[in-house]
């Protein structure tokens, strides 16, 4: 009887882990997507570190709950990257629930921890 209580216990702690890795997101892989002129299909040549050097001038996109490009309000950061992909790569708009998109937002917000623009 225990043993399977057990077994249940750790496949649903471990399922619980899995899903908060998904959702968490790689920062060393965003960045390398950040760093790839490829990245979403990307056929301009520029990868974001192209215009956004080492992430500069991002280091508060991560916390902004409105931008504006292009005339444009957008709200979410997600929206933001697929205009720069779209627009700046000549790539595809990605699902914003992709795994790439989770790991580049987790990249971005990461810019803002260790810059003196963080804010408390
Ligand atoms: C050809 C140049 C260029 C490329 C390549 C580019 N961007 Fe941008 N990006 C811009 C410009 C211009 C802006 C608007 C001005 C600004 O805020 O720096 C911007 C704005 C942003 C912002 C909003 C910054 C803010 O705080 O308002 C984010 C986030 C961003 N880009 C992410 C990316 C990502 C991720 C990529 C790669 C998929 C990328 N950009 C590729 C030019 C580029």
């Amino acid at each position: 009887m225990n043993i399977i209580k057990v077994t249940l216990l750790s496949m649903i702690i471990s399922g619980l882990m899995t899903s908060f890795a998904f959702a968490t997101g790689d920062v060393a892989k965003g960045k390398n997507l950040f760093n790839d002129p490829k990245f979403s299909g990307g056929t301009s040549g520029n990868s974001c570190n192209s215009c956004h050097s080492d992430g500069k001038g991002l280091e508060n996109a991560g916390m902004k709950k409105e931008f504006n490009l292009g005339g444009k309000k957008q709200t979410s950061l997600e929206e933001v990257i697929n205009m720069c992909i779209q627009n700046a790569l000549k790539g595809t708009a990605l699902d914003p629930n992709s795994q790439e998109m989770i790991d580049v937002v987790s990249y971005i917000k990461s810019l803002g921890k260790d810059t003196t623009a963080t804010k408390q």
